[in-house]
Parts: structure tokens; C-alpha cells; sequence
């Protein structure tokens, strides 16, 4: 039987612990704030956001959001982040992404205190990942990282092969993944738009990790037999329902979960788990401030 791994368990899981957590730092006088930045009316991330929100107040973390309009000026939004930085019962913040075309999400990301980036990509805390060194593991790498804890998945040794070298996810997991650490130990193939040969290269692994954005890329026939099946895509395709739309990985799932030993599902699987290590990052960073 394949395991489907329920990511809204381990999530809810981490969501107890670290209200705990916040109850001991709210006695000590501290309760842990995380502010969303969200420039323009990306209908996905107004979701995104709200989420984010919804999470906070559930755990006990102040939530505070800021809207900066879609046409202001860059420094429109600068402004917004200095104040961000300035402020001490902010301790953490995102800048949710995309944002509008006239601005370069680099220059954010550098204007972000690292301190409070608990997003983690500042370059500084992308170097510190990098050297084995983290302060904030960006959210969903790290939620990758607890699920396969969580499902009693080996990566000592384990063949990982990554889908996606996107900044957010393929590159930091695939750090993670070879780091000499207890998570860590695994050999790690990162594969990409331009690779050849794809199904060889995941179904040759005892880990596939499907993060490239594409709906339903890999499907069952690129799984080797008892893989894991780890799928962090969340792609709105046209569907005939109330919304319009309907949510799919870059897995075929049905395929895909004839071959796997375990597989993620979308949604309820990583999804739920990013969401989980931004509340975990927020209150590290309120740890780390207030000592
Ligand atoms: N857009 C999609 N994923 C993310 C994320 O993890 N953080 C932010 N800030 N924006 C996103």
C-alpha cells in the first residue's frame, strides 16, 4: 500500500508545538509578530497572504499586513520595508511574491533586515544555508525536511533527484539534502527545463522532490518502483467548477501513487507545511531578538 503523506497533520502538529512555544515567550512579554507585504492584486497571492494571516492568529502570533498599490513607485514599497525593519514588534516579514513588473524582487529582498527575513532569501542568509549555517531554512525546503522526517524517510545514502532550480526551492533544498547533518547525506541530481533525458535521471531516484511548476510533469511510467514521491507543485489549471479553476501538482498523482511507497498529495501535502515553517521561522526571529 502507498502511503499518502498527510501534510496537514504534520503541519497541525508543528502548529501545536509552537503555540507553546509563543504562550512561553508571550509570558516572558513577548508575543512573536509577523507582517505580509503584498504590492498589487495578484488574485493567488491575496489568497497566499490571507492564509498567512489566518495561521498567525491561530497560533498566537500578531499579524499585520501591508498593502502597497500595484502602480506606486519602488520606493513606495522601500518605505514600507524600512519601516518594517524599524519596527520592534515586527520580528518577522515577507514580501509575498510576484510583485509588479517595474520592480526587481532582488532589490527587496537586500532592503529586507536578514534578521527578520523569514522568508530566508537574503543573499546573507542564502550564504549562510549554503555554508552550512542557517538561521532562517527557507519555508518549504523546510517543510520537504520535516515531512520525510516525519514519514520515516532515510536520506543517508538516499538518491534525491530534484525537479526545479528555482531559488525558493531547488536550490535551498537541494543544500540542505547534502549537508552532513542528520537530515542531510543524501546525493542530490537537480533537474531542469533543459535536461536531458528526465525520466531517466527520476526514475533512477529513491527520492523524487517535483518542484518546476508544471502541472503533471511527472507521471507514473518516470517513478522508479517504492520511491517517495514528494510534490511541491501548486498549479491553478482551468477546470469546469465554481472557481474556474482547480489545484494540481507537477505530479500526475493517480500514475504516480501505482509506483511510489509514499507520495504527497496536492493539496495537503507540502502546501501546508510551508505555511507551518513560516510561523517557526517568526518565532526563531522573536527568539533570537528577544535574547
Ligand atoms: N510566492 C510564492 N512563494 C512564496 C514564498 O515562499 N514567499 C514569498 N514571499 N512569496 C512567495
Amino acid at each position: 500500500m502507498t502511503e499518502i503523506i498527510d501534510g496537514n497533520a504534520v503541519a497541525a502538529e508543528i502548529r501545536d508545538e509552537l503555540t507553546d512555544a509563543i504562550e512561553t515567550l508571550a509570558d516572558a512579554g513577548s508575543r512573536p509578530g509577523l507582517a505580509t507585504v503584498l504590492m498589487g492584486e495578484d488574485p493567488a497571492s491575496q489568497t497566499y497572504v490571507n492564509m498567512k494571516q489566518r495561521d498567525c492568529e491561530e497560533v498566537g502570533i500578531e499579524g499585520v499586513h501591508v498593502e502597497v498599490d500595484g502602480d506606486a513607485p519602488a520606493e513606495e514599497l522601500f518605505d514600507a520595508i524600512d519601516d518594517l525593519n524599524a519596527d520592534p514588534d515586527v520580528h518577522g516579514y515577507l514580501v509575498q511574491s510576484p510583485v509588479p513588473d517595474h520592480i526587481d524582487y532582488r532589490d527587496v529582498i537586500r532592503r529586507i533586515d536578514p534578521g527578520k527575513d523569514v522568508d530566508g532569501f537574503h543573499p546573507e542568509n542564502v550564504g549562510r544555508l549554503v555554508a552550512g549555517d542557517a538561521r532562517f531554512r527557507p519555508c518549504t525546503p523546510h517543510g520537504v525536511q520535516k515531512l520525510l522526517e516525519s514519514a520515516g524517510i532515510e536520506l543517508e545514502g538516499a538518491d534525491v533527484t530534484i525537479v526545479g532550480r528555482s531559488d525558493i526551492v531547488g536550490k535551498p533544498l537541494a543544500n540542505l539534502l547534502i549537508q552532513k547533518a542528520e537530515d542531510g547525506n543524501a546525493t542530490v541530481t537537480i533537474c531542469h527545463s533543459r535536461t536531458d533525458d528526465l525520466a531517466a535521471k527520476t526514475r533512477s531516484a529513491d527520492i523524487v522532490v517535483a518542484a518546476c511548476g508544471v502541472p503533471e510533469l511527472i507521471d507514473g511510467s518516470m517513478i522508479g518502483d517504492d520511491a517517495v514521491v514528494i510534490d511541491v507543485g501548486v498549479n491553478r489549471v482551468d477546470a469546469d467548477n465554481e472557481k474556474g479553476y482547480e489545484l494540481v501538482g507537477d505530479v500526475e498523482f493517480e500514475s504516480a501513487k501505482e509506483k511510489a511507497s509514499a507520495i504527497t498529495p496536492v493539496p495537503g501535502g507540502v502546501g501546508p507545511m510551508t505555511r507551518a515553517m513560516l510561523l517557526y521561522n517568526t518565532v526563531k526571529a522573536a527568539s533570537i531578538q528577544e535574547d
